[in-house]
């Protein structure tokens, strides 16, 4: 089967609708805030990049990441320098659950990796099962008990990234494109 490929272009005030909507679907209402996706204070902030994720021309989800040392107290502040958390969903409900989250996913992990980020941090629900085992398939791990942050209950997980030379990585397994 050839892989989807996928595009990550930066999101705008232009995407705000769509990105309101996405979060309006009860698939992502689930396990994601509730709160405006951005403003435009928010999106000049250097800490966080927030991409549009498209395959084949459509725009189906959003991720994000951020520097895991841009807020004080940070649950993922003791990672190594350069490390990056990441956050992402589908919004498109006719796109979850058939493969493109571990595979945008896993597109996105590689290029952050390929920026020498040491580590990717993660931090899912620890009720959300459908997550966890995504993560999992791409290579984190649980980096200790769940735990109450201000940002809510979530499981800590991180990936590290391989040395050279080992063999291929879980998350190169699907091309992509960075506009
Ligand atoms: C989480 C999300 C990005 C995953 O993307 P996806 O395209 O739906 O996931 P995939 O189809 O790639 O993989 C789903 C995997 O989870 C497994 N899975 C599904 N439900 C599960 C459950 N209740 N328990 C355990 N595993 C489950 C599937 O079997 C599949 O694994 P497999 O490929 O080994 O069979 C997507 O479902 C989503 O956006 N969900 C809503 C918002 C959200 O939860 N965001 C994450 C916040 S941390």
């Amino acid at each position: 089967m050839t892989p989807h490929q996928y595009s990550f272009r930066k999101a705008t005030l232009n995407d705000l609708d769509l990105l309101m909507a996405w979060q309006s679907t009860p698939h992502v209402r689930e396990w994601w805030d509730v709160d405006a996706p951005y403003d435009e204070a928010a999106l000049a902030d250097a800490r966080v990049r927030r991409w549009i994720v498209s395959t084949l021309g459509r725009p189906f989800a959003f991720i994000q990441d951020y520097t895991v040392h841009g807020w004080q107290d940070h649950h993922f502040a003791r990672l190594p320098k350069g490390s990056r958390g990441i956050d992402q969903y589908i919004g498109d409900p006719e796109m979850i659950g058939v493969g493109h989250g571990s595979a945008f996913i896993s597109a996105r992990m590689q290029a952050i990796f390929d920026e020498q980020a040491p580590v990717i941090a993660t931090d899912p629900h620890p009720d959300n099962k459908r997550a966890i085992a995504v993560y999992e398939k791409l290579g984190f791990e649980p980096f200790g008990p769940p735990r109450e942050t201000r940002w809510g209950l979530i499981l800590p997980m991180t990936a590290r990234r391989q040395r050279a030379g080992n063999s291929q990585q879980p998350w190169t397994n699907a091309l992509s494109r960075h506009d």
